[in-house]
């Protein structure tokens, strides 16, 4: 898992070897995901560069984080502790933590490794308003997400999601897009369902999420499959 602080990512798949890489896979740590990612590394490379590099729905638009966006991003959410609280990370205290965060999503974007998306109003792309990424495990691909608070309940997260799985499960070799949450998340578990996810199951001792617990805590695992 990257270090980065930003956004939410649902699991934790991401020590094992980037796929297209040609690193060596630490085999001490082997595991499915790995063993497919090893054993077709270029197919979902080539997948997650298929995913748009925009994205519409009625009112949002997802598109490539930029250095623009750092200040925004910086004042609109994260340094405020209610959005951050079931995220992996703690409040920014300084711009220069988004500075960072901002610099890692456009390498991660750039690689290919993942596409943290930012997200903007329709008409007002300029102006981050929250990001979703997601990111490619095999046949699989893992979405996290999190959106300034003044525009929480309004449905837009759940409309983003919505077309980011869509549009991940039109790829011929996506066949999953999955999210995890914490068991008290409950508008993020409702969003997922809203973005017609189903509950597979509990994940114990999941997450470490640095603003509620040291200890590693329960999540729910949604999925949309085909
Ligand atoms: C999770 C989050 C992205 C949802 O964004 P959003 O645009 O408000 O989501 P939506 O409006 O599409 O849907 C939220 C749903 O949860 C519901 N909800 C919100 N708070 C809730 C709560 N405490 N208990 C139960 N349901 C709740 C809303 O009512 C809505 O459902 P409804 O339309 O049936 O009424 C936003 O709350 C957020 O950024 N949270 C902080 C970051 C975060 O937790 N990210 C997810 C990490 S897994």
């Amino acid at each position: 898992m990257p270090s980065a602080p930003g956004i939410e990512r649902s699991d934790r798949l991401n020590n094992s070897p980037r796929p297209g890489m040609r690193s060596i896979p630490r085999l001490t740590h082997i595991h499915i995901v790995d063993f497919l990612q090893v054993t077709e590394p270029y197919r979902g490379f080539s997948m997650l560069l298929s995913l748009p590099a925009v994205l519409r729905t009625p009112r949002i638009t997802l598109r490539k984080p930029r250095t623009a966006d750092i200040a925004v991003i910086f004042d609109a959410y994260a340094q405020d502790a209610d959005v951050v609280r079931y995220l992996l990370w703690r409040p920014h205290r300084a711009i220069a933590d988004t500075e960072a965060f901002i610099a890692y999503c456009i390498e991660e974007w750039d690689s290919g490794r993942s596409r943290p998306y930012v997200l903007a109003h329709q008409g007002n792309e300029d102006a981050a308003i929250g990001m979703l990424e997601a990111s490619l495990h095999a046949h699989m691909i893992d979405i996290g997400y999190v959106l300034q608070r003044k525009y929480w309940g309004a449905g837009l997260m759940s409309e983003a999601v919505r077309a980011v799985s869509e549009a991940a499960l039109a790829l011929p070799h996506c066949f999953r897009v999955q999210a995890s949450c914490d068991t008290e998340n409950r508008a993020s578990a409702r969003t997922l369902e809203k973005a017609g996810f189903m509950l597979e199951g509990k994940l114990s001792r999941h997450l470490v999420l640095p603003n509620l617990a040291e200890e590693p805590r329960q999540s729910l695992m949604y999925a949309r499959c085909k």
